[in-house]
């Protein structure tokens, strides 16, 4: 008996579609990936540099930290802690200066900021 012709064809249909699909949660994940001139823009409006410096590499006191160029993933995570605060003594940190820096900060802000942080010349990279 021959096949309905039709049936592959809705199979091949469904399985595009379901390709498509993950394509688009992929390239919607991308879209989200980190803007560094979107943290240009944050860390301006935000005015790090008030503390941090020019260029975020001059802190105007030393127990300011220089952040330019320290790696993405750490500052994200530096953000996310202050954000967390004393409500997770475990994971948190305490400085009230910084928690009132980031309660605004939506995570993508955060990974932008640290997108852009990253991308900046700075002194904290260890000369070998
Ligand atoms: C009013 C001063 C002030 C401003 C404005 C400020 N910071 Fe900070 N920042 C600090 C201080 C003080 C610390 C050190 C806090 C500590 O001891 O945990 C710090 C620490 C940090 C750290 C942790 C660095 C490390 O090496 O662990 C990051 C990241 C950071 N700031 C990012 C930012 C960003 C991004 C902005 C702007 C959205 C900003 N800061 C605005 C004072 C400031």
């Amino acid at each position: 008996m021959k096949k309905h012709p039709h049936a592959l064809h809705t199979v091949v249909k469904a399985a595009c579609a379901t390709l498509a699909l993950a394509g688009f949660v992929v390239a919607s994940n991308a879209a989200h990936a980190a803007d560094a001139g979107n943290g240009k823009v944050l860390a301006e409006s935000h005015n790090c540099a008030a503390c941090h410096g020019p260029n975020l590499n001059k802190p105007v006191s030393p127990e300011y930290p220089k952040l330019a160029g320290q790696h993405a993933d750490y500052i994200y995570w530096a953000l996310r802690q202050y954000q967390m605060g004393n409500g997770n003594p475990h994971l948190g940190r305490n400085n009230a200066i910084m928690q009132a820096q980031v309660q605004s900060l939506s995570q993508n802000d955060m990974k932008d900021l640290a997108a852009y942080i990253e991308s900046l010349n700075g002194d904290l990279v260890q000369k070998k």
